[in-house]
């Protein structure tokens, strides 16, 4: 069915009141003002909207996230999870009989109205701050014919205060990944101070959907459940100690499914995802792992191989223990235990950032000299030892302010002419903090290539130079002494083959950041 196209915020509004979201108890304040706003719609819309809702569809949360622009819905963390994900784990949920199912961050309501279908007469406790979201949300439930057993909290989920009930709590849902930088001292505060009532140690690093994590384990008893999609970061980082020391002591984790970024996991962002299952006062032995590699093949929550709790224990990066075992040599880790590695970054326009003569003039602190193409790296042997001969990429910071005054006009100069290739437009420009700033990433001690029709160029960076994304950069996780990053360098270039990266027709092998981490190499004492 092809809805009427919804042109703005006020619209999607209006949309909703016709649904009769304001006929909901307890209307927010924040969705006041908005339902003030609403732009006028045609009458016969609602009736359509109602329709794709009644037959299982989101059309109002579809509308929201073509209308609300990925940059403008990072600081919420609003990316609503897709259909065939939202069932599998809502199927898992409904399974354990839960009386009551609490939808932390519910967005548009998709996991919520999901359980509510699912489960005839559970109770329906869905928290949400955003009071556009809330809107939506409201009408979803009123047309789906489930107000009547459902809450609805406008406000943040960790403060939510559930009421006592007999039987078992379901939580399921998306929390919101918010980066550490977007969260308020006061919300890190909150999660400092809980964490450290368990003895855990709060990382300031850690994004939104971690607090989350800790505020279910709050709300939770024993005999309650739960289901809930993130990003997948916490498994192996620093600051996901907590989560995953969480997941094991306090909320009863039975089962992780990582979803590989090509099964995006999510319309509008590459990211890996994991599902994880909970079951709270439960101490398994073993957890169930697995990778899924497309949506469509998700499969029941039940499945995955058995890994021993202890390990997951004395683990501090989870998702390797999700892929297949392979024989590891003694002696031997994975790249990643020691490094990460990234890809560098996308210009966005190669021909206005990549400096030549259109760019004359420009002074020197703007000007990186940058490994720009693949073949620089095959050419330069077992290392750079200067920037000579590379071109410059030029990254111009966002607080132009920054630049000596006595530089600025030919930096505005330079702009202006930049404007005019159309450098401001296009995606990658339109989606950085101010279009002009590429924001390199720092010089990697070591840059690899990582397509081609032969094995890596792994290249040790003594003259510090940068790289865009046709290379990737190696970044040691702890301070690592100049003689061992030439020592990986050496291993790394006898040892990694054409084999080890994933083959594309043509012949074309191509090493992704996660793919080079898993390559194996001598422990650093043996280097
Ligand atoms: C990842 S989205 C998930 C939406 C929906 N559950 C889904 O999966 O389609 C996270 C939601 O959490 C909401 N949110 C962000 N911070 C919140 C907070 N502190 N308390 C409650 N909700 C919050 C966002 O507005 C967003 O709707």
């Amino acid at each position: 069915m092809t809805l009427p196209t919804i042109n703005s915020l006020s619209q999607l509004v209006a949309v909703t009141l016709e649904l009769g979201a304001l006929e909901y108890p307890e209307i927010s304040k924040g969705e006041r003002l908005l339902a003030k706003r609403a732009a006028p719609v045609p009458k016969a819309w609602a009736q359509e909207f109602r329709a794709a809702i009644q037959d299982g569809e989101d059309p109002l949360g579809g509308a929201f996230s073509d209308l609300r622009k990925p940059v403008e819905r990072r600081s919420l963390g609003a990316t609503y999870t897709p259909k065939a994900i939202v069932s599998a784990m809502t199927q898992w949920v409904a399974a354990q009989k839960p009386e009551r199912v609490v939808d932390p961050g519910a967005g548009s309501g998709r996991f919520i109205i999901a359980a509510g279908r699912a489960i005839p007469k559970a109770r329906l406790v869905a928290a949400e701050l955003d009071p556009m979201a809330a809107l939506m949300l409201r009408a979803h439930l009123q047309i789906a014919g489930l107000a009547g057993r459902s809450t609805l909290f406008v406000g943040d989920y960790c403060v939510l205060r559930l009421p006592p009930i007999t039987g078992r709590t379901a939580f399921l849902g998306n929390p919101p990944y918010v980066r550490h930088h977007l969260i308020t001292p006061e919300h890190k505060e909150w999660y400092a101070q809980s964490a450290a009532k368990w003895g855990y140690k709060a990382s300031r690093l850690a994004g939104l959907h971690v607090h989350f994590l800790v505020a279910t384990a709050q709300k939770s008893a024993a005999g309650d459940i739960g289901a809930f999609i993130t990003a997948a970061e916490w498994l192996d980082v620093n600051y996901g100690e907590l989560p995953r020391k969480l997941m094991l002591e306090r909320l009863g984790l039975s089962s992780l499914h990582v979803i590989e970024p090509n099964a995006k996991p999510f319309d509008d962002a590459d990211t890996t995802a994991v599902i994880t299952c909970f079951e709270v006062g439960q101490d398994p032995a073993c957890v169930k792992v697995r990778r899924v590699d497309s949506i469509e093949r998700i499969g029941t929550l039940d499945l995955g191989k058995n890994v021993s709790r202890k390990r997951l224990e004395q683990s501090s990066r989870w998702s390797t223990l999700t892929r297949p075992s392979r024989e590891k040599p003694r002696g031997y880790v994975e790249l990643g235990e020691l490094c990460q590695v990234h890809r560098g970054q996308v210009t966005g326009a190669n021909q206005v950032w990549i400096a030549g003569a259109h760019s004359g003039g420009l002074p020197l602190c703007v000007l990186f000299p940058s490994i720009t193409r693949a073949r620089e790296l095959f050419a330069a042997g077992e290392m750079i030892e200067c920037g000579d001969g590379l071109r410059n990429v030029i990254d111009i910071p966002p607080d132009l302010e920054l630049i000596p005054r006595r530089w600025r006009p030919a930096v505005e100069k330079f702009l202006t002419r930049a404007r005019v290739m159309g450098a401001d437009k296009g995606y990658i420009a339109t989606h950085r903090k101010a279009w002009w700033s590429v924001g390199l990433r720092d010089p990697a001690p070591i840059i690899a290539s990582y397509m081609a029709r032969r094995a890596p160029a792994f290249v040790r960076n003594i003259a510090g130079v940068r790289h865009i994304n046709i290379a990737h950069g190696i970044y040691p996780r702890e301070p690592m002494l100049p003689s061992t990053l030439d020592a990986l360098v050496r291993y790394l270039r006898s040892a990694v083959s054409v084999h080890d990266g994933r083959v594309y027709a043509g012949g074309l092998t191509k090493f992704e950041p996660k793919e080079m981490e898993r390559l194996l190499v001598p422990e650093p004492s043996t280097l």
